[in-house]
Parts: structure tokens; sequence; C-alpha cells
């Protein structure tokens, strides 16, 4: 039912509520200039073990709160619901929010891990079972999606995000918004460009040129507005001197008029207040007026609203209809969600078997396989002795990553378990911590070393701590931390072939790693099932068919590095030192974007393009014949990139425009078929219009960003 209000709620609502248009109006009438302002008034539960404190009930039966976020469990929310709907004077019911970011108890992989399945379909199932298990806990609005495009590793938050391509963030995006809002509003964050803090540090200015905004950071936004997203969450960044948190152009601009967006906008956690210290608001009153009339409705956590911006509205500094506008934004999205009927929306959540079934697969295909030489992989069940090492293999907590709500370390099955759970007894599976993730001992080394030599094949599970990624936590150097890499190292050089599993949520810099061990997994932080799923990649039977949504670079000073990056005039030539490289490293990342290895092989034959040229109003048409030339069922990820090969605006030398998971079994072949609207190979020309140019373009079908066959076509007028 919600599902289908709110596909259409960038229309009309089909949801006949209870309180009608009208019935909003004279409810809009009837309130006070406190009572409004109240709605706008979002607060964190203050109270103790996920409750609202005794103030914020008071403020509930008073018409002071539009909602509380981070209260837990249905009986908590149904407590001051209660309050609201049955003591207050308007009877308003409350919206509860969370950061339900990659799950409710049942955790699946970080969003960016995630995004490797290149599988919106799993994105979406995800995000719908994560929605109900909250709704079933009292919650009716999370804040996630995060879409935030990152192009930088060292940002710590770019383990909530689908990394760094604007095409791919959209299909998630647009996914995940569906998912979620089957049970729960959406809220699409942070608007916008904050994913491109300077140095990667938290919280950092940015500067993003106009162009660069719409065409890489905003699309995302868009595709979730699109689907039909309740409301967004302003970022905490400021672009080019201006606040996102007070930002017109962002929030009234682009968003309302451009995009005709109809939910509301909320604040991020205090960055109303924040406007003080960014130096763009002399103190709260300022700050308040500043957000409130760029189109910011709902107050994170300042309490400005509430308590500095009566007296303005009243000398008639901030007009009456601004106020009215954010409020009535914030009553149809209550009527919208079936709030004023039904406040308790009583839920139940779904089994923890479906959910944990749906985890491990969601796992299973959010894993990248990064090497794999001499066929290390997959292993034999049947292997005599198999030392599993580090600090990350038998570990409860970090797998669920840096942001998992409700999410238990009890929950977890670790990498040691699942590969326990995989083997016969007659294998011997021994295990070693060999050290911490961060501390400098290496005490632990010769117990790894021992039980490495005794082994067919030595498992270490290295990376970070779940909480090295995601907010606050930027890093400057991006290795694997403390003294794993000598762990690595020592345990290397016993002989015994070595298979890398990485638990991380971001690109690490690894080249020791993947200049000498023969296998290197990427698992990220995978979630309740990680364990379960590693082994099921390491065993066989999984074949990966994860890709990187994000550039692994090979050095700290490679970064920013992306595969949608312009030309320049002078591109790379290894004979030209006058050319655009470093004089000690190459170009090219470690691994590009849309990389990943399957224990099969595809060869891609017979590029085409079934309309050579075509018209802006035209889809072009592109076949290519792919293959299983390998010796098990896997499963491909085609990928199509173009290029517009001369433009008024100097152009990307690749951009994704459209892929395909596709199975198949061994020598099978099937001719996909790859289609892109020619609006989409639009951009924003000189004049900041956007604008399909006619001319040259060159298409590439193949397995990553750094490959492909080449055809070519022409847009004509
Ligand atoms: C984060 C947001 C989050 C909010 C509420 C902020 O610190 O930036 O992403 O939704 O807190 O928890």
């Amino acid at each position: 039912m919600l599902h289908r209000c709110i596909t259409a709620f960038v229309g009309l609502c089909l949801c006949a509520g209870p309180v009608s248009a009208q019935k909003l109006d004279s409810l809009l009438a009837r309130m006070t200039l406190d009572e409004k302002l109240g709605q706008l008034n979002l607060l964190s539960a203050a109270g103790e073990n996920g409750r609202a404190s005794n103030d914020q009930i008071a403020l509930a039966r008073a018409g002071k709160l539009g909602g509380l976020f981070n209260v837990i469990g249905a009986e908590n929310t149904a407590q001051v619901q209660r309050v609201a709907v049955t003591e207050s004077r308007l009877k308003i019911p409350l919206l509860f929010g969370l950061d339900v970011i990659h799950g409710y108890r049942t955790t699946f992989p970080i969003p960016l891990g995630e995004a490797a399945s290149f599988d919106p379909e799993a994105a979406q199932a995800t995000a719908r079972a994560a929605g109900l298990e909250a709704a079933a806990a009292g919650i009716s609005w999370t804040y996630a999606p995060m879409v935030d495009i990152a192009r930088d590793p060292r940002w710590g938050r770019i383990a909530e995000g689908s990394g760094e391509d604007p095409y791919l963030g959209s299909l998630l995006a647009a996914a995940r918004v569906r998912g979620f809002q089957e049970n729960i509003f959406a809220t699409v964050k942070h608007f916008a460009g904050y994913g491109a803090a300077e140095a990667g540090r938290e919280y950092n200015e940015t500067e993003i040129s106009e162009r660069t905004m719409r065409e890489i950071y905003l699309p995302p936004f868009k595709a979730a507005v699109d689907a039909g997203v309740a409301s967004l969450m302003s970022a905490f960044n400021d672009n080019a001197g201006v606040p996102s948190s007070g930002n017109a152009w962002l929030t009234d601009t682009v968003l309302r008029r451009e995009w005709r967006f109809k939910g509301f906008v909320v604040s991020d956690w205090t960055s109303v207040a924040e406007l003080i210290p960014h130096g763009v608001a002399g103190g709260p009153s300022e700050a308040g007026r500043r957000a409130l009339t760029a189109g910011v409705d709902m107050d994170m956590q300042s309490s400005i609203y509430m308590d500095s911006l009566p007296a303005l509205v009243r000398s008639g500094r901030i007009p009456m209809a601004v106020v009215d506008s954010a409020v009535m934004r914030i009553l149809r999205a209550k009527q919208r969600l079936g709030l004023f009927k039904d406040p308790y929306r009583p839920r139940t959540a779904p089994a923890m078997d479906s959910t944990r079934a749906l985890a491990r697969r969601v796992a299973g295909e959010s894993i990248v396989l990064l090497k794999n030489d001499g066929s290390t992989l997959p292993l034999d069940k049947n292997t005599s002795a198999i030392a599993v090492i580090g600090p990350l293999a038998d570990n409860k907590p970090e797998p669920l990553g840096p942001w998992h709500t409700m999410g238990q370390p009890e929950d977890v099955v670790t990498v040691l378990a699942g590969i326990k759970a995989k083997v016969p007894a007659t294998t011997q599976v021994m295990y070693a911590q060999g050290s911490g993730v961060e501390d400098t001992s290496t005490a632990g080394f010769a117990e790894a070393v021992a039980a490495a030599k005794q082994a067919k094949v030595a498992i270490l599970v290295l990376g970070e701590r779940g909480e090295m990624s995601g907010e606050a936590a930027s890093r400057s150097m991006i290795g694997l931390p403390g003294v794993q890499e000598q762990l690595l190292e020592a345990v290397a050089a016993t002989g015994t072939p070595v298979v890398l599993v990485l638990m991380n949520g971001r690109p690490l810099t690894i080249e020791w790693a993947a200049e000498h061990v023969p296998a290197i997994v990427e698992t990220w932080f995978l979630g309740v099932e990680a364990g379960n799923a590693t082994a099921d990649v390491l065993f066989g039977d999984v074949n990966p068919s994860g890709r990187l949504p994000v550039t692994f670079p090979r050095s700290l000073g490679q970064i920013p590095i992306y595969y949608n990056h312009r030309n320049t005039g002078r591109p790379f030539g290894a004979n030209n030192k006058f050319s655009s490289k470093y004089l000690d490293i190459p170009n090219t990342p470690r691994y590009p974007f849309g990389y990943g290895l399957s224990y099969t092989t595809f060869g891609y034959r017979d590029v085409k393009v079934t309309n050579p040229r075509i018209r802006a109003t035209d889809t072009l048409v592109v076949s290519v014949t792919l293959t299983n030339t390998g010796s098990r069922e896997g499963t491909e990820v085609a990928q199509l990139y173009v290029r517009d090969e001369v433009a008024s605006v100097a152009r990307p030398v690749r951009e994704l425009k459209a892929f395909q998971r596709v199975t198949l079994k061994p020598n099978e072949s099937r001719t996909l078929t790859l289609r892109v609207a020619a609006q989409d190979l639009g951009f924003y020309g000189l004049n900041m219009k956007r604008v399909v140019e006619p001319g040259a373009f060159r298409v590439y079908v193949g397995p990553s960003s750094a490959e492909g066959q080449e055809a070519r076509f022409e847009v004509v007028r």
C-alpha cells in the first residue's frame, strides 16, 4: 500500500488517507507558531535505553516535536507516540527515524560492498528486509540510502555509498529507495557533494564546479527523487563557501524547482547550528533563518527552529508563508505514510532465517576476486590442513561494519567458523590470530608462522576494524593497519601458498600483497553471514561475480583516482616526459573500476552497434556475444562504456552507461543487447544547459573500465 502511494508521490499520492489535503490546510490554520515550528523540530532520543527523555515527552505533549530518532523498540516508540496522538492539542503523530543503513538486526554487506554486486535487485531486497525489520520496531523513517559519490578512499564514509560512478550509484539509489519505502520512508543523503571532502578529511570543505556537481554528484539524488524518495538530508560540507544546509541553489532551485521534489528536507545532525562555525551566520537565529529559507524543512538536533525562530517570524524577518510551506511538507509526509490513520504502524519482522539467507546470497555476490594466480582458488574442501590467520579471522564484531544499527556480534558467522562449517572433519583447521588490527605487537607472529608451516594453504584475514570507516573515520594512510602487512610477509615467507581475504570499508593500498600473494579476495564488511559467504567463495560453492564499484589506487599519491576522468591535453605517453604522469609510479590504478575475476573466464566478441547513426531521441542498441570460455558456471558483469570524442566541453575518457549480470554454463554463449538512451549521452554544455551534442562516439563493451571491445557510433541531428 505504502509502496503504491510512494511510487506515485512525484505526482499525486494515490492513498486516500483519512486526512485530506483540505484537512491538512485546516489543521495548519489551527496551529500556533510554536506548534508549527514544533513540526520542524527533530531530536535524538535522550532517555535511558533507547527511550525518549521526560523533557522530550513533554515536548511531544506540547506539540513541539515533529519527530524523534534513535528511539529503540516498538514499545518505546509507542509510548511517546501515544502522548503525541492522545495528549497533545492537535494530536499530530510523530515520525520515528533511525539510521538503518545496511540492515536493522540482520546486518547485510556495507553499501559499498553491496554495490560490488552490480545488482540493483539485490540492493532493493536488502533494503526491503531492513525496512521491514525496522518497521516492526516502530521505525517509520530511515536515514538511508547514502548516495554520495566518493573518489577519495581516505574518506571513511566511502563505505556507506555506492562508490565512484554516478550511473551505478543512481541505479542503486533508486533500488534502495524502492526497497526501503515498501515499509518505511527513506532519506537520500547527504545533499550534496559531501563525498568530495578535500583531502578525504571528514567534514571538510568541497570545491565542486556546477558541471561536476550536476554530472557526477547529483544524479543519484535525482534518481532517488524520481523513485519517489520521501526526504533528503542536507549535508555538512560547504561547497565553494556555501554550506549545504543553507544553500538555496541546492534545496530550492535544483531540488524543488527543477526536479519538482514534493517531499521534505531534513538537516544533518546539528548542521543548522554549524552554519555558525562555517562562518555564514553570526548566531542561532541567523543560522535558522538561513537554513529554513534555503529550504531545509526540519532541524535535526540543533533546536534552533524551535528556540530561535519564533521571534524572527513574529517580526516578519521570516515570512509565515515560508514556515507554512515547510510545515505542510512534514504534514503531507505524515499523511502519506498513513500516520494519521495508523500512528503505531504495527508490523511483523521477517523471519531471521529468510533474512539470513538473503544476507548470505548478497554477501556472496558482493565479494570481489582481485587476484588468483595459478588458480590458487577455489580451495579443495579436502585439503588436509588449512591455517586460518589474522586479527579478523575469528572476529565477530568487525564484519558488522561501521554502521550496523541493531546488528549483534553474536549473530555473526566469522570467517573461521564459515571455513570450519565448510570442510569435512578430516580437514585440520588451525587458527592463529597473529596480531591485532592496529597494535604493533608481533608477539603472535611465531604461532601464525608455525600454523602456516604445517598447513597446505594459509588463509589470512586482514583489514580494518569496522569503525575505521564510516563517519568521522578518515585515514591519511590506507594500507593494512598496524603490523598486518608484516604478518602477511612473515606467513608468505614460509612458502605455504597464501590466500589474502581483505575485510575493509574502503579501497586499500596493498602493493606488496598484489605483487607477492597469489590470491586476494575483497570481502568488505559483509555482515552477519560474512564467514559463510566468504567460505562459499573460497571453496568454490559460489563463483565470485563482484566487480569493484571504486578504483583501488596503487599509492596514496594517486588520489583522487577514478575511471571517468578526462583525457587532459597531454595524455600519458610512455616516451613523453611532458605528458600527464608521475616520475615514480604508473598512472593506472592497481585495480580499476568494474574489475573482478571469476573462477571461469569469459570472452567477448562481435561488438556491434545496431544503429550506428542515432538522433537525440533514439536509443542506442549494442550487441555483443559473451561466451563462458572456462570450465565452471559463472556470472559475468558485462559493462558498456561510452566516450564522446569531440564535444564543446571535454568529456570523460569513459562513462558507464549500461551493464548486465549474465550467468553462463561452460561453453555457453549468449548474445546480449545493451541499450543506452541517447538522452543519457548528454552533458552540461558551455552555457550549463543539458545538451546531447551531435558527433562521434566510441562504445566499449567488456569486463571492466580498463578493457573492452570497441565500436563506434554517431549522434546526428
Ligand atoms: C550523519 C548522518 C546521520 C545522522 C543521524 C550524522 O552524524 O552524518 O548520516 O543520518 O548523524 O544519526
